[in-house]
């Protein structure tokens, strides 16, 4: 069960499905311009929609509204200093923030960064910067199925050929993103953290790990790595930072609130570069963008997350999750991850094209149906022009502390009537200009 009861509620709306089909048409088909007050069960991201706990919101009073050297910035630079062991504490707005000051200190044009995958706005900020993201994941992530424990990891024989060939020499940074997001969630192992620490010092190439959902990551290494199970999550996730020569994280997931972000760096002087870019974006080094009691929160929330009853309780649900939405015919991916369950629309929808976007088709068909709003991961979202996806996935992310089981029994049972209809579901079109980012304006219609 979960390990917290309610003390605030919130009232979920529930419209008819003719109520949601004239929405639909109306917003284009884009799920993203669909109004909060439209939707019963909200699956579309896990970032900035965690349900705080009554120490957070206890805490949020002993803000320090201070411009310069605020206390709330003092406990919460203690306590990501504890969490991480890094010296170097920079706060942001969330998490590109982050990556736009870290990359544009760190990279020059030309310049390449390596990855298990890069998240949409990690590659958006280095593309912008004229340089390029490589996705190098490893090769059982490929199958959607394969029960591998850590499909989140790096090809560590590809990041080594990069690293001896021609383009070596570009490589600006390697990234680790942990966990997986754009790769379904999926965590990377300790032992594959560790050779990339060894491939990066041999070529002298600095380590990042993209932190957003550290604790997540440190849950899974406990629950599935051999020799890590009597560690805790914190110690674990201690290990990943002391892995690697900075990090940063939105701070909206493993944050456990609703905004920030965070770097943190080993390195004085990238640090004190990278403040100075702070100053001009975001705003003073010890707000960052950010209000003292935004500062307040995720000092409590850093140090709520990694409690292993609130983690076990995280991963246990989306285990549930997913294996009740695959009994319900909706082929999922595997295994599961902690904040999201990854549907394969490509293969519920076969006979969509993936210029179709058959992920589109079954984001609009649960709306549609029962108010469940979830996300396209796939050619509309990491696809381009002519080039589909790898894969047309459909996310069902898991906000944090917000929905009980009886909430998501009531998706498998959306999830399974919209299954029963699979054959009869078309593909959609999409009209108008496409900028980087297309699926947040995108216009779409059916077909
Ligand atoms: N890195 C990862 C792995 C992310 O998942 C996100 C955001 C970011 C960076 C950017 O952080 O949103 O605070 O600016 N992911 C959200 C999602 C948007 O829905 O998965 P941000």
């Amino acid at each position: 069960m979960e390990p917290f009861r309610i003390k605030t509620v919130e009232p979920i709306p529930f419209l008819s499905a003719e109520e949601r089909q004239q929405i639909l048409d109306e917003v284009d088909h884009n799920i993203f311009r669909v109004r909060a007050c439209d939707v019963t069960i909200d699956l579309l991201t896990d970032s900035g929609t965690t349900a705080m706990s009554s120490a957070q919101w206890s805490a949020l009073l002993r803000g320090d509204e201070s411009y310069a050297g605020g206390s709330s910035y003092e406990r919460f630079e203690q306590t990501a200093r504890e969490l991480t062991g890094f010296p170097k504490m920079i706060p942001t707005h969330q998490g590109r923030g982050a990556e736009r000051i870290l990359f544009t200190e760190m990279l020059s044009p030309g310049q390449i960064t390596a990855s298990n995958t890069h998240f949409d706005s990690t590659r958006a900020n280095i593309e912008m910067l004229d340089c390029r993201a490589v996705d190098l994941p490893c090769p059982e992530a490929a199958d959607l199925i394969d029960q591998s424990p850590f499909k989140g990891n790096i090809d560590l024989d590809q990041l080594r050929e990069l690293l001896a060939g021609p383009d070596g020499e570009k490589l600006g940074a390697v990234i680790m993103t942990v966990t997986n997001n754009a790769g379904g969630g999926q965590p990377v192992s300790l032992a594959n953290l560790r050779s990339t620490q060894e491939v990066c010092q041999k070529y002298r190439v600095p380590l990042l790990l993209d932190a957003s959902r550290f604790a997540e990551n440190a849950h899974l290494i406990v629950a599935r790595e051999p020799g890590q199970e009597n560690r805790s999550p914190r110690e674990v996730a201690r290990t990943m930072f002391d892995l690697a020569d900075g990090c940063w994280a939105s701070l909206k997931k493993d944050g456990l609130s609703n905004t920030g972000g965070l770097i943190a760096l080993r390195d004085t002087e990238t640090a004190a570069r990278c403040r100075e870019l702070l100053i001009a974006w975001e705003g003073f080094p010890t707000y960052g963008g950010l209000t003292g009691r935004d500062l307040e929160a995720l000092a409590q929330g850093l140090r709520e997350v990694t409690e292993p009853a609130y983690l076990a309780d995280r991963a246990e649900t989306a285990q549930w999750f997913a294996d009740a939405l695959a009994e319900a015919g909706l082929p999922v991916m595997r295994p599961a991850s902690c904040h999201a369950v990854y549907a394969d629309a490509g293969r519920l929808l076969p006979h969509i094209p993936p210029t179709e976007f058959p992920g589109v088709a079954l984001v609009c068909e649960l709306y549609r149906a029962a108010g469940v709003r979830t996300t396209e991961f796939g050619t509309l979202t990491l696809g381009h022009d002519d080039k589909p996806a790898p894969h047309e996935l459909v996310r069902l992310a898991l906000p944090r502390r917000v929905y009980t089981r009886s909430h998501l029994e009531y998706v498998v049972e959306a999830v399974s009537d919209a299954v029963g209809r699979a054959e009869q579901l078309t593909g959609y079109e999409l009209a108008g200009p496409q900028p980087p980012m297309r699926h947040f304006t995108a216009r779409l219609s059916p077909l």
